[in-house]
């Protein structure tokens, strides 16, 4: 018998609970924070359909492989493909999986507690009306503020820290619960409130006068920039697409590990995916409109959120309630982000180690802490650690499709994808096609792109 086999499985307990903490992982910083200037840095509307179409051709049949792979095998990564292939080497994937959840972890935390910063920032603006806080500073003030925070604290190092150790906490605090009464409770709740507060922002945003160059900025195809630079352009948008769909380091696997038999493979997967692609654009359209509308460029990088939008709510009545629904929409979007991180990491320390949840947690805060701290104190090491899943998740992504499309019996795939004969699978040959050719082959050629223009930059 493997490690962890032997175990009771927590799992999810409902079709809506497997979507909310789904999507949950897939929608965070990277919708809000980072799609928003990745777009706006490579042509807006015409990113958006080079990035709709890698979602469509590789999102979805990595996603539904990862689920496969998971709830097939009912463990942690590791543990999964030891399991369905034993004796071979497979499980280095699942490795390669725990290691980047590590890296990831560590930085996208840290961002995280900037959140927590902003947030504090504009409740001390909503109480004392205009003295404290970010709505006395100039926007020389606010550039100093931010690049306080990414340059890591010229001003004292001990903030960033504080706020990334809450962050780590409250991710521990609700993977320690369990999947159910954990990880399922606290998604079920966060994510629709996300959406309310979402709509209530678009709504703001697109109202404001001037807004439309904003949607014609996101909606309109220019393709100069393209032209200007596409193997650039190309390579951010499969990186975006991996990145924001969290698939290609086990997330997901470890997720279907959790999800019942009953339930439909394909449906979830592309419900999550039309959730996390739907909030992207509608990320994108409660930024936009205000940034053209107060007569910013769009093209800020990943200040546009921490720099951009406080100058922009400072400039709108009632800014405090704008600059407090955003940050807490930024903070809800990152937490159900991060416990689907650290869950990878309590999975298989707690399987694969014989470890409690509870201990395994406890470890894996802080090894993942150390690594955090360091990334606050290191702009380097953050700046490595936040470019390392361009190329880490369609390397994991790139062996997760090649696993389900070459080394895993059709049979074996098709029964695990239509709950036993429950569920017809007339897409399987389309997804098999895909995870066969199209999905490896793309994602190889574009990672070696990448990898290329990784190794020039360096030496250039
Ligand atoms: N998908 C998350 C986001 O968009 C980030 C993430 C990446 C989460 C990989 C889990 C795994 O912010």
């Amino acid at each position: 018998m493997l490690p962890g086999e032997n175990r009771i499985r927590d799992s999810f307990s409902s079709k809506f609970g497997i979507i909310a903490a789904a999507a949950g992982s897939a929608i965070g910083l990277g919708n809000i924070w980072r799609f928003p200037y990745v777009a706006g840095q490579n042509g807006g509307g015409a990113f958006l359909i080079i990035y709709l179409v890698f979602v469509a051709a590789i999102g979805i049949p990595v996603m539904m492989s990862e689920f496969t792979i998971g709830r097939m095998a009912q463990l942690n990564p590791v543990g999964a493909f030891k399991k369905i292939a034993p004796g071979k080497r497979w499980h280095l994937v699942g490795l390669l999986g725990v290691v980047s959840a590590f890296i990831i972890l560590a930085f996208y935390t840290v961002v995280a507690g900037w959140t927590l910063e902003y947030l504090v920032q504009s409740v001390k603006w909503l109480f004392t009306s205009k003295t404290i806080g970010f709505s006395s500073m100039s926007t020389e003030a606010l550039k100093a503020f931010f690049t306080d925070h990414y340059d890591h604290f010229l001003s004292g190092i001990w903030r960033p820290a504080l706020w990334f150790v809450l962050m780590m906490f409250f991710t521990g605090y609700i993977v320690i619960s369990g999947v159910k009464d954990g990880i399922e409770k606290y998604a079920k709740v966060l994510m629709p409130v996300l959406f309310i507060i979402l709509i209530i922002l678009v709504i703001r945003s697109v109202t404001l006068d001037g807004s439309k160059e904003g949607l014609i900025f996101l909606f309109k195809p220019d393709f100069s920039v393209v032209r200007e630079k596409p193997v650039s352009v190309i390579l951010e948008a499969l990186g975006q697409a991996f990145f924001s769909l969290s698939i290609g380091m086990g997330t997901l696997i470890t997720y279907g590990s959790y999800i019942r038999k009953k339930e439909n493979l394909a449906n979830t997967a592309v419900s999550v995916v039309a959730a996390d692609t739907f909030t992207a654009v509608i990320a994108g359209l409660a930024i936009f409109p205000a940034v053209f509308s107060f007569g910013i460029s769009p093209d800020q990088g990943p200040e546009l959120v921490y720099i951009t939008l406080p100058v922009i709510f400072q400039k709108m009545a009632g800014g405090f309630i704008w600059a407090f629904l955003f940050f807490l929409l930024l903070c809800f979007a990152a937490v159900t982000s991060t416990i689907s991180v650290l869950e990878v990491i309590v999975a298989y320390f707690s399987e694969q180690l014989d470890m409690s949840r509870r201990n395994a947690t406890i470890l894996a805060m802080i090894t993942v802490g150390f690594l955090g701290l360091l990334c606050t104190v290191s702009k380097d090491l953050f700046n490595l650690f936040n470019a390392s899943p361009d190329l880490l998740l369609p390397l994991g992504g790139f062996f997760i499709v090649i696993f389900i499309g070459w080394f895993l019996s059709k049979n074996k795939s098709r029964k695990e994808l239509s709950s036993n004969g429950a569920y017809s699978v007339g897409y399987y040959r389309i997804f098999i096609f895909l995870v066969r050719f199209v999905a490896p082959l793309a994602i190889a050629v574009l990672f070696l792109l990448g990898l290329y223009s990784k190794i020039s930059n360096i030496f250039s």
